[in-house]
C-alpha cells in the first residue's frame, strides 16, 4: 500500500514537470496588425504596408472566386477556401487557418511563425531569444519560397527567386 501510495505521488509530480513545458510549445498566432504595430514606421521598414500591399495578403481572397472553385473541385474539394489542399499554401499550417486571421492570407506569422511569445519589445530585440520563442529566420529564403511556389501548386508556371524577393523585400533599414 505504502509502495502503491508513492509510486502514484512520483506519477503526480512527473505529471507536473512536464506539463508546463509542453504548454508552452503552444506558441498562438497574434495576426498582422500585431506585428504591425511596431513594424511599420520608416525607421523600422514598414513591413506592415509593404506586406499588406503584396499578393501574399490576397492569397486567401484568390480562393473565394469561380475559378478558384473550379480548379479546387478537380482536387477533391468544392469550395477553394474550404479545401485544406489549397489552404495550407494561401494561409499556412492548420493552427493559422483555425485562427482569426486566415483572411490575411500568407501573413508575417506564415513565414516567421506565431507571435505570441517573441512579440515582446524586449524578446524582440534579442535576435536568439526570439528565435527560442519560436522566431523564423530563413537562411535560405530561396528555397523556403519554393516550399510554395513549386509545381504542387495547380496555377504553376515558374518562380525566379530575385526577381519575385524584389516584389516583396521588406528590410530593416540599416541604422
Ligand atoms: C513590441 C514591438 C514589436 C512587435 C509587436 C513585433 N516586433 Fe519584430 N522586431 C521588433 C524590433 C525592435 C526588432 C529589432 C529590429 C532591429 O534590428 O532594429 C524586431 C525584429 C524582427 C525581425 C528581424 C529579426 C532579425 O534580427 O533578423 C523579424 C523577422 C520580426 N521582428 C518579425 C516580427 C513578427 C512576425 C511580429 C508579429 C508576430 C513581430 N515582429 C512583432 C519589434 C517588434
Ligand atoms: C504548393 C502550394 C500551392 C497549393 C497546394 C495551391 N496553391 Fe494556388 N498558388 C500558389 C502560388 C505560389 C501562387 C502564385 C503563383 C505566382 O503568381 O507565381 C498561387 C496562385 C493561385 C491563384 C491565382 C493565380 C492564377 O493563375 O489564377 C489561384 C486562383 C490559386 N492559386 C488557386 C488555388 C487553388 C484553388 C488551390 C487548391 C486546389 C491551390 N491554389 C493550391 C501556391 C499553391
Ligand atoms: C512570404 C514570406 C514572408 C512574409 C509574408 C513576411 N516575411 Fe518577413 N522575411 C521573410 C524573409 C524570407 C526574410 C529574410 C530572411 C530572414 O531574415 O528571415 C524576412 C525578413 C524580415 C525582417 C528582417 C529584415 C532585415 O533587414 O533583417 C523583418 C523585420 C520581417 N521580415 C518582418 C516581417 C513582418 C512584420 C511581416 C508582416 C507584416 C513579414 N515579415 C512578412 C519572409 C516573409
Ligand atoms: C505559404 C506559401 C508561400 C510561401 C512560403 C511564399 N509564397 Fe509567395 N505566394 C504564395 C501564394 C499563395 C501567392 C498567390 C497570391 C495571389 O495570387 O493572390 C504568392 C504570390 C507571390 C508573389 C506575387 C506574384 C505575382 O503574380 O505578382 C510574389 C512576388 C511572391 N509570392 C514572392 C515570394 C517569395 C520571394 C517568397 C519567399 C521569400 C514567397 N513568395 C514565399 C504563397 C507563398
Amino acid at each position: 500500500m505504502k509502495y502503491a501510495t508513492s509510486i502514484f505521488a512520483v506519477a503526480i509530480l512527473a505529471l507536473f514537470l512536464v506539463m508546463p513545458a509542453n504548454m508552452n510549445a503552444q506558441a498562438k498566432y497574434v495576426g498582422a496588425k500585431t506585428c504591425g504595430m511596431c513594424h511599420k514606421s520608416e525607421k523600422q521598414g514598414q513591413q506592415l504596408k509593404i506586406w499588406s500591399e503584396s499578393k501574399h495578403a490576397q492569397a486567401y481572397k484568390a480562393l473565394t472566386t469561380a475559378h478558384a472553385d473550379e480548379i479546387s473541385a478537380k482536387k477533391g474539394g468544392k469550395k477553394a477556401a474550404e479545401n485544406p489542399e489549397c489552404l495550407k499554401c494561401h494561409v499556412g499550417e492548420k493552427a493559422l487557418v483555425e485562427s482569426a486571421f486566415k483572411e490575411d492570407g500568407v501573413q508575417c506569422e506564415t513565414c516567421h511563425g506565431a507571435g505570441s511569445d517573441y512579440k515582446t519589445m524586449s524578446v524582440m530585440k534579442n535576435k536568439e531569444e526570439a528565435k527560442k520563442k519560436g522566431l523564423i529566420l530563413h537562411e535560405d529564403a530561396a528555397k523556403f519560397c519554393t516550399t510554395c511556389h513549386n509545381s504542387n501548386s495547380p496555377t504553376f508556371k515558374s518562380f525566379n527567386y530575385a526577381e519575385y524577393w524584389k516584389k516583396i523585400a521588406h528590410p530593416t533599414p540599416k541604422g
